[in-house]
């Protein structure tokens, strides 16, 4: 009697513990994939920043480039986890491999730049920059807002 109370109560415990860690993960997935966002943005806008002359950096373009390609690799995991919320649509996952392909697709272009910035710099990256500027059409389509 008192083992099969015990055993009620554990498995209560853990059924709490289980649901609380699961939400917790929740939040903290969408933040860490909108963290990652975010470094795409700012590393987007160090590149419009040279590419646009405000900044006389030209030597940094390789480095944006290449933090461009690692993380729209790294998003592609991040976005693994079938959970809309943030402003990620339910659609993501119904299309899961268009919209990994996008990932996919930026960061060989991210890559290509870079490679351009390194033999040639701006001259040779510049034309290939447009390349890179596919984020509203996914944005379009995969986002809440
Ligand atoms: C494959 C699709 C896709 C591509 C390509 C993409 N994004 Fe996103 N982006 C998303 C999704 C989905 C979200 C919503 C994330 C969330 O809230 O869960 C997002 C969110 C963001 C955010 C907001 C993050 C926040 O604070 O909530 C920024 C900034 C951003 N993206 C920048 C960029 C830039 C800059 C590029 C292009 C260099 C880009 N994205 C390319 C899908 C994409």
């Amino acid at each position: 009697m008192t083992f099969r109370y015990l055993a009620a109560a554990l498995a209560a415990v853990i059924f709490t513990f289980g649901l609380s860690a699961a939400q917790a993960a929740d939040k903290d997935v969408i933040d860490y994939r909108q963290n990652l966002m975010k470094s795409l943005g700012a590393h987007a806008g160090g590149l419009g920043a040279i590419a646009q002359n405000k900044v006389p950096y030209g030597d940094n373009l390789a480095y944006h480039a290449d933090a461009i390609a690692a993380a729209a690799e790294a998003a592609q995991l991040a976005f693994e986890q079938n959970l809309p919320g943030g402003t990620s649509a339910a659609n993501i996952w119904e299309n899961w491999e268009d919209f990994q392909g996008r990932f996919a697709s930026l960061a060989d272009a991210a890559r290509d730049v870079a490679a351009a910035a390194r033999s040639g710099g701006m001259a040779e990256a510049g034309p290939k920059m447009g390349s890179l500027f596919i984020c509203k059409s996914c944005h379009d389509t995969y986002r809440t807002e």
